[in-house]
């Protein structure tokens, strides 16, 4: 209530998770999300990854509720050759923090509910999140989560991600080439280098590419066997496309002792 007793509406910012390409990965309650929002910002990343920003367009188009606008916005360019690695992310956050500002203030009423479409799930790899808790300005936030491309990978090569009562690790492509595999189960994201090669001849890998979407690669195999394949593959498709977004998930196999407890 405001002092002179009128209710004061609040802002409200919706994260909605879309999946990883599939447009059939949008959960109800991320359609249902899609439907209470007023205003959408789409955040473009550059021609090249078009395609990213076409599918949250149709999944606009298809679940969204007249009247909506969309507020476009440009991504901010990260430095990506800089060696001050957590300098230039900072920097990048801080100016998409500026855009997110903007937005609120300026696209959203009192009462109105915006929505930012999050690729795969908010939670996974996903910087919405922590550059929202930068901003100071008076609004209320919900998130609805998503199908990683986690999810998208072992269900695309019909495996757990999980083993029985064992851990998985997820990581970088950058940490994965700095510490090799930390864990028997590794899956490994944001890989420009096909880092992989360095893993032992007792790992398994599970790639995928493009997942959920026409574009899909899927190759799986013991490491020393497929990472010729791979690199071959994603290179043309990379070649072909302009962009790739590939995840993989490496698992070690177990070993004799490992066998021996669990069949006890
Ligand atoms: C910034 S992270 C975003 C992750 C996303 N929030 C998720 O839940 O999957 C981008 C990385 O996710 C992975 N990724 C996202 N979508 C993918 C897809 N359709 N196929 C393969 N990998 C994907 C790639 O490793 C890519 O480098």
């Amino acid at each position: 209530m405001s002092g002179s007793g009128t209710l004061v509406q609040v802002k409200r910012l919706l994260i909605i998770g879309i999946g990883a390409g599939d447009p059939d990965h949008l959960t109800f309650q991320g359609a249902n999300a899609i439907a209470a929002a007023d205003v959408f910002l789409l955040v473009d990343k550059g021609e090249a990854k078009d395609d990213l920003t076409r599918l949250r367009r149709d999944l606009i188009a298809a679940h969204g509720r007249e009247p909506y606008r969309i507020v476009e916005a440009r991504d901010p360019e990260r430095d990506r050759t800089t060696p001050a690695y957590t300098a230039a992310v900072e920097d990048w956050r801080s100016r998409r923090a500026q855009i997110y500002a903007s937005f609120i203030a300026d696209d959203l009423a009192d009462g109105q509910s915006g929505a930012l479409l999050v690729w795969g799930d908010p939670g996974v790899y996903d910087s919405t999140l922590a550059v929202l808790d930068e901003i100071d300005a008076e609004f209320d936030y919900e998130v609805v989560p998503g199908i990683s491309s986690i999810s998208a990978l072992t269900a695309r090569h019909r495996v757990a991600l999980t083993r029985v009562g064992r851990p998985v690790h997820i990581t970088t492509g950058r940490r994965l080439a700095a510490e090799g595999p930390t864990a028997d189960d590794v899956v490994v994201m944001l890989d420009a280098a096909c880092s992989f090669t360095g893993a032992g001849e007792d790992h398994h890998i599970y790639w995928g590419a493009y997942l959920g979407t026409p574009d899909e690669i899927l190759i799986s195999g013991p490491v020393t066997e497929v990472a010729d394949r791979i690199r071959a593959a994603r290179a043309e498709a990379r070649a072909r496309k302009g962009w790739i977004m590939d995840t993989y998930l490496l698992r070690r196999a177990p070993s004799e002792d490992h066998r021996r407890t669990q069949n006890k």
